[in-house]
Order: structure tokens, then sequence, then C-alpha cells
């Protein structure tokens, strides 16, 4: 499977939401570049909890700035937010299970739903901020 490249059109045009998503999308990069021999017994395991963690503290980040800024459609971003922490759960448990590799429609599923989520759904409040807080 391809990695994720990333280039300016993934810019939400700002910085630290730009940062996070970058580190983002290098974790989903290191999945999906599985070594030949795959990973080790824990390795999954671990990259997945990395994962977890960031998106976690990137939702929050993302959307107390939304918040902060009175934008209007918060709730969509929530609810998507949501649905990924849900599903991402989900694989975190799966995979701890049988502790080897992630599964391809996980890994097209991760890498799908962030390319879509910033390219299409994150977009959508870049004007927005970038009136108020763009770099
Ligand atoms: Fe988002």
């Amino acid at each position: 499977m391809k990695k994720i490249l990333w280039d300016k059109s993934f810019s939400v045009g700002v910085e630290v939401l730009d940062q996070q998503h970058k580190q983002i999308v290098e974790i989903i990069n290191r999945l999906i570049d599985e070594p030949k021999e795959g990973f080790g017994p824990d390795e999954v395991a671990r990259i997945l909890d990395d994962l977890a963690k960031f998106v976690h503290y990137h939702f929050q980040t993302e959307e107390q700035l939304l918040a902060d800024h009175g934008y209007e459609d918060l709730r969509t971003q929530q609810a998507e937010h949501k649905e990924f922490r849900v599903e991402l759960a989900d694989l975190c448990m799966g995979s701890m299970r049988n502790h080897t590799i992630v599964p391809i429609n996980a890994l097209l599923y991760l890498k799908e739903w962030w390319v879509d989520h910033i390219l299409v759904k994150d977009m959508k409040y870049r004007p927005f901020l970038m009136n108020r807080i763009g770099r």
C-alpha cells in the first residue's frame, strides 16, 4: 500500500493543526510501511496506542479552537471525531489480541478516513480559522 504523501493541499492554514495532522499521518505511514518480516509482537499494539493517544489530543485541540472562535459547524466535527474514536478503539482491541499485523482493511480504513477527513471535512473550517488565526 502506498504511504500518505503530505503536500500543501493538506494544509488547513493553522500551524498547530497542520503539525498535528502531519504527526498522525506519520504514525499511519509507519503502519503502512510494515517491515517485510512483520512487526515485533507488541509493536503494532504500541503504534496503535500512540495513534489513539495522539488522535485524542489532536481532536481536543481542534475542537477547542473551533469552539473558542464560535465555529458554527462544530457539531459535525465532533460527530466525525467521535465516530473515529469508536472505530479506533475497536481496532486497538482487535489487534492487541493477536499482536502481529494490522489487517489490510483496517489500514485502508485508517488511511482513507484521515485523507478524507483532512482534505474534505477539516478543509471546510479553513477559511473560517484562517480569517481569525491563520498564519
Ligand atoms: Fe477534524
